[in-house]
C-alpha cells in the first residue's frame, strides 16, 4: 500500500472536475504505450521495472561494499553529472542532519560531489580536504565519456594513488558505467577496480533506483530495501491502472498537463523542509531533461520555503500570470520543538506559545496556499507521512512515473537529450579536442567576427 497522497482540491477554480475527466483518454493511451514498452524512446524504459526486478544478490554486494567502505573511510566523493549524481545526492541530504559538518562522532561516511562542475576552486578546495582524510571514490558515468566527470576522475585518481599506492588506491574505487562501453570501463578493466553496471535500457536520470543512487546512499548508512520497497509499492499503484482517481501519479501527470495546455509555462516544486532542497534539484533534471524539447515543456523551478517567500514570494503572488506550483507536505516531524511561553512577552508571540513548529510551518503552508490561488496561482499538492527511505522511494517513482508519462501526453521522447549535445560541441570545438578541427576554425572565425 503507498502512504503518499495526491491532492488536487486547490486546483480546482482553475481546472473542473469534468475538464480533468477529459484527459482520461490521452492518459489512457499514453498509460498503455508506458507500461506496454511501445512509446518514442522505448528501448530505455527500464527504469520501470527497476525496483520490482532488483536482485538480491545485488542489493547483498552493495550492502557489503557499503559495509567495507564505511568502515574505513571518512569522506565518500561520488564523482558525476546530471543523472549520475542528483539522485542519491537527493535521498543523502533528505535523510541527514543539515549540520553533518560539525558532527565529530561520525558513524558513517561524509559524501561530497566531484565532476559536476568544472570549477578549479571547488576541485582544488577538495583537494585539499582529501590531502587529510581517510577517503574512497565512486565514479559514476553511463557513458564512461562526459567531459566534467572525466576531468574530476582525473585529478581524484592522481590524489588517490599518490596518497595511497596504487594498489590501494585500487581497492578504494568503485566505478559505475554501462557492461561493455566507453573509457570509464576500459579504465576500470586496466586498473582492477569494482564496478557496478547501469543497465542498457536505464537513461542516466531515471537511474536512482540502480547501483547509481543506491551504492552512495547504502555507503552514507541508510537503508536501501527501504527505498526499493516504497518505490515497488508506488510501481504497482502506477503500473496496475490508468483511471485518474485511482493512479497518483497520471492525475498528476493528467492535471499538469491540462494547466500546461492552458497556457501555465512554469511549475514550481514547493518544499517547505529545507533538506528536500535537492530533491528538489533531482526533480527539475529529470523534468527538465526529458520534458524539455521541441519546443514544448514546462519549465521545472523550485523554490524552498518559508525562505524563498521572502524573495520569490512576491514574484508567484504577483508577477506574470504563468505558473502553477506542486507542494511537498511532511505531515510528521522527526523532532519536537514547541514555542516556549515568555513571562514579559515583549515580542508578541505568546499567542503561539506551547504550539508546535510544525504546526506554525503547516498553517504558513496553508495560508501560501490560499494566498496564491487567490493571486491565480492553482496548486497541486503531495503528502508524505514522513521523510525516511521508504517514503523518499515512494515519491521517486511517482515523479518518475509522472515524468514518463506527461513527457508522452505531450507527444515528445522524454527518454533523450538532444539538446545537450549544442554546448558540448562548442566546448570541444573552442578547447580542440581532435576529431573537432573544422569545428574549431568555424566558432574561432565566429568569435573573431563578434
Ligand atoms: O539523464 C541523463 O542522461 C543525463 O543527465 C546524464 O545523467 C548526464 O549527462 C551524465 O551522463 P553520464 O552518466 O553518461 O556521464
Amino acid at each position: 500500500m503507498i502512504n503518499l497522497r495526491f491532492q488536487y482540491k486547490h486546483v480546482t477554480n482553475f481546472l473542473s472536475e469534468e475538464e480533468i475527466n477529459l484527459m482520461q483518454e490521452d492518459v489512457d493511451i499514453s498509460h498503455s504505450l508506458l507500461v506496454e514498452k511501445a512509446g518514442k524512446g522505448n528501448q530505455f524504459l527500464g527504469w520501470i521495472d527497476l525496483p520490482a526486478k532488483m536482485d538480491e544478490t545485488l542489493i547483498n554486494c552493495i550492502e557489503a561494499d557499503a559495509k567495507a567502505f564505511r568502515e574505513k573511510i571518512e569522506i565518500l566523493v561520488v564523482i558525476g553529472i546530471g543523472g549520475s549524481y542528483l539522485g542519491s545526492k537527493a535521498i543523502i541530504e533528505a535523510l541527514s542532519t543539515p549540520f553533518s559538518a560539525f558532527q565529530t562522532d561520525h558513524k558513517n561516511p561524509v559524501v561530497l560531489y566531484a565532476g559536476h562542475n568544472l570549477s578549479q576552486d571547488y576541485h582544488s578546495e577538495l583537494i585539499h580536504l582529501l590531502d587529510k582524510k581517510e577517503y574512497a571514490i565512486l565514479v559514476i558515468s553511463k557513458s564512461g565519456t562526459t567531459t566534467e566527470p572525466a576531468i574530476a576522475f582525473r585529478l581524484l585518481k592522481n590524489h588517490i594513488e599518490k596518497k595511497y599506492g596504487q594498489q590501494e588506491a585500487a581497492s578504494r574505487i568503485i566505478a559505475i558505467t554501462d557492461n561493455s562501453k566507453g573509457a570509464l570501463k576500459s579504465l576500470s578493466e586496466k586498473n582492477g577496480y569494482k564496478t557496478y553496471v547501469i543497465p542498457d535500457d536505464v537513461g542516466g536520470r531515471y537511474s536512482v533506483l540502480s547501483p547509481v543512487g543506491l551504492l552512495p546512499v547504502a555507503i552514507a548508512g541508510y537503508d536501501i530495501r527501504q527505498i526499493i520497497d516504497g518505490a515497488c509499492e508506488m510501481r504497482k499503484a502506477c503500473i496496475e491502472t490508468s483511471s485518474l482517481p485511482d493512479n497518483p501519479a497520471a492525475c498528476y501527470a493528467a492535471i499538469r498537463t491540462s494547466l500546461y495546455r492552458m497556457g501555465s509555462q512554469i511549475e514550481i516544486l514547493v518544499n517547505y523542509e529545507p533538506s528536500l532542497h535537492y530533491f528538489i534539484e533531482w526533480w527539475k533534471q529529470l523534468f527538465g531533461e526529458s520534458e524539455g524539447k521541441e519546443n514544448e515543456g514546462l519549465f521545472p523551478a523550485g523554490v524552498d520555503f518559508t525562505s524563498d517567500l521572502h524573495s520569490m514570494g512576491q514574484y508567484i503572488q504577483e508577477g506574470q500570470r504563468m505558473l502553477f506550483e506542486t507542494v511537498i507536505h511532511v505531515q510528521k516531524s522527526k523532532h519536537l520543538l514547541s514555542v516556549p511561553n515568555d513571562e514579559n512577552d515583549l515580542d508578541g508571540l505568546n499567542y503561539l506559545a506551547g504550539k508546535t513548529l510544525h504546526e506554525v510551518n503547516d498553517m504558513a503552508a496553508l495560508g501560501t496556499s490560499l494566498a496564491h490561488i487567490d493571486g491565480e496561482v492553482p496548486n497541486l499538492d503531495i503528502f508524505l507521512p514522513v521523510i525516511d527511505e521508504r517514503s523518499l522511494g515512494e515519491l521517486i517513482y511517482f515523479f518518475e512515473f509522472a515524468c514518463g508519462l506527461s513527457g508522452y501526453l505531450l507527444g515528445i521522447n522524454p527518454f533523450n537529450q538532444p539538446g545537450v549535445e549544442a554546448y558540448k560541441n562548442n566546448m570541444f570545438a573552442l578547447l580542440g579536442k581532435p576529431g573537432f578541427e573544422s569545428e574549431t576554425e568555424a566558432i574561432r572565425e565566429r568569435i573573431n567576427e563578434e
